[in-house]
């Protein structure tokens, strides 16, 4: 899409808006981002990390660790500064460049929190009355629930449009809220339609890529692996041992059956489908050649395989990640470097958004 002709011709004229010539919008743009609460585990690393390693080699690629949306239930200050190092060191020892890629702290740019107003405007209760994340983390006692929380999609559709960004790599979890995105794109785009324009926000695709897009709990097959289970064992953290990740590995809740020749056979057995699509993300391989790999032999002899590739994947990123938080100044520099070049982006598109609307700037 060329940013020129989607520019409403009359608002353009009237305001003699500067148009940033860097910003070629007919490339691809990822945007992606990641909460800084408690440990990173397994699924971030699965679901979005890894997907982001590989895809900032050829996309311009803009990673933000959001403190905004982590406040959106209660937040210890010096935990989440602490955090903040932590998620800012795992993302970057997990493979993410800060010289290729974008990497920086929502707070630090605030035009995430103005658009987000705007599209408060915009989004209706009932698309977020709908929000299948809302209601379980809200849970019982959702009267009580902060509007922040309630609102959390809506910043994440701003965070995203902010940088026109055209592609999500996310999880599989997370589908919905960058589905709502898109209905908050096409809606500003109708309500602030002239001459015929339409199209001021391109609608952002999810990317949900790889073999472990939902990674499950060790501990339950049908429940999500998450920072908030209460149980440590249902999770592997990117920060644990060799000998925690084996202990956790070994325990991992099974059924008394050899693994299957085929996926259909999988399909009714959570936990075996968890350790399979782990151990196949891990190893770069597709379900059926892990399945080819295992089929017919037992959890005893296959736990210890995945015990090998899982170590041999997290160790490093562990060990560089405790190296990267001896220096925090030097990741505070690293994360201001990075919101200095999202301004950069950010503040244009917010400009013009601010003319469409008919604010006077
Ligand atoms: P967060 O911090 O909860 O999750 C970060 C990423 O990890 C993925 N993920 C998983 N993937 C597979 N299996 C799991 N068990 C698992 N658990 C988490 C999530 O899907 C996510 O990709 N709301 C976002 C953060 C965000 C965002 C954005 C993302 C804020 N603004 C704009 C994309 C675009 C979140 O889930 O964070």
């Amino acid at each position: 899409m060329n940013y020129m002709n989607s520019y409403p011709r009359n608002l353009r004229k009237q305001n003699n808006i500067m148009i940033n010539s860097k910003l070629n919008l007919s490339k691809k743009r990822i945007f992606s981002g990641i909460q800084p609460t408690g440990n990173l585990h397994l699924g971030n690393y699965l679901g979005a990390i890894k997907n982001w390693v590989n895809l900032q080699r050829d996309i311009s690629s803009i990673f933000s660790i959001v403190d905004l949306h982590a406040i959106t239930v209660p937040q210890e200050p010096s935990k989440l500064k602490s955090s903040t190092h932590e998620v800012t060191a795992a993302i970057i020892a997990s493979g993410i460049d800060p010289k290729k890629a974008i990497v920086f702290n929502q707070s630090s740019v605030k035009e995430h929190a103005e658009l987000a107003w705007m599209f408060n405007c915009v989004c209706r209760i009932g698309w977020l009355n709908r929000m299948t994340q809302f209601k379980e983390k809200a849970g019982k006692n959702r009267e009580n629930a902060t509007v922040g929380l309630y609102g959390y999609p809506v910043l994440m559709a701003a965070d995203i449009l902010l940088y026109k960004a055209t592609h999500v790599p996310v999880g599989d979890d997370q589908k919905q809220h960058i589905e709502l995105a898109r209905d908050i794109a096409s809606s500003f785009n109708n309500m602030f339609a002239r001459d015929g324009q339409k199209d001021f926000f391109s609608l952002p695709e999810p990317q949900i890529l790889g073999q472990a897009t939902r990674v499950m709990s060790l501990r339950d097959g049908t429940k999500k692996m998450s920072k908030s289970d209460a149980s440590d064992a249902s999770r592997i953290n990117l920060t644990d041992t060799k000998e925690e990740i084996s202990n956790k590995i070994k325990k991992a809740k099974t059924d008394p059956h050899p693994l299957p020749e085929t996926i259909e056979e999988l399909s009714t057995r959570p936990e075996a489908l968890n350790l399979i699509n782990i151990y196949s993300s891990l190893s770069n391989q597709s379900i059926d050649q892990t399945l080819s790999q295992f089929c017919g032999q037992g959890f005893s002899f296959f736990k210890p395989k995945l015990i090998d590739l899982a170590i041999e994947t997290l160790n490093p990123i562990s060990f560089e990640m405790r190296k990267l938080l001896n220096d925090r100044k030097e990741i505070d520099k690293i994360l201001r470097n990075g919101a200095d070049n999202a301004r950069k982006i950010a503040e244009p598109v917010l400009k013009q958004v601010k003319e469409i609307v008919g604010f006077v700037i």
